[in-house]
């Protein structure tokens, strides 16, 4: 009986443990971001733009938007919508409650903007999965938006 295992033996062992370190790394590359997800500072300008477009169209909203300044919100929605997916811009912008306090937002209207924004992401080629997870973070926000 031999006590220690053969020398092919143990080089098998040894290319099977590097092998497993290996696919072991491999699997470990970092997750993307949401935010990269949506494809990063191109996929976010891009969404915001088809966002106000169907702001523009939609009637059940359009009404709120009428005194703005759409240069202003185009770049400070960009800056948020990249803040809360994780992305690395700092945003400049008014508090949500400060923008939207004496709007009355009703929850009619925020639905109505959460739809466009679906549409926006839709049309951008936004997986599904990854619209569900900003829609999860923009949830969020309702409490600071709606009936102030
Ligand atoms: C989904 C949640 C929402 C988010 C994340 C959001 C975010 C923002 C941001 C970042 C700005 C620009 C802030 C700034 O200029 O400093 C803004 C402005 C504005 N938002 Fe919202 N918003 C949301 C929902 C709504 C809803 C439901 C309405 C009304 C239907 C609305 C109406 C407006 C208007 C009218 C402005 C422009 C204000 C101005 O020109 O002074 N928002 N919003």
């Amino acid at each position: 009986m031999r006590a220690f295992p053969s020398f092919k033996t143990s080089r098998l062992f040894a290319t099977a443990t590097l092998l497993s370190l290996f696919l072991g790394c491999s699997n470990m590359t970092p997750e993307k971001t949401l935010y990269q997800r949506l494809g990063s500072a191109e996929g976010v300008a891009n969404i915001t733009e088809l966002f106000i477009l169907e702001i523009a169209r939609d009637e059940r909203v359009i009404a709120y938007f009428e005194d703005s300044n759409v240069q202003r919100f185009r770049e400070k929605f960009i800056e948020h919508l990249c803040m809360i997916t994780d992305g690395p811009c700092e945003y400049s912008g008014d508090t949500m409650v400060d923008i939207h306090v004496g709007m009355n937002v009703t929850e009619g209207a925020f639905t109505a903007i959460v739809e466009d924004l679906i549409e926006a992401m839709t049309k951008a080629d936004v997986a599904i999965g990854t619209q569900n997870q900003v829609l999860d973070r923009l949830a969020r926000l309702r409490p600071e938006i709606i009936y102030l």
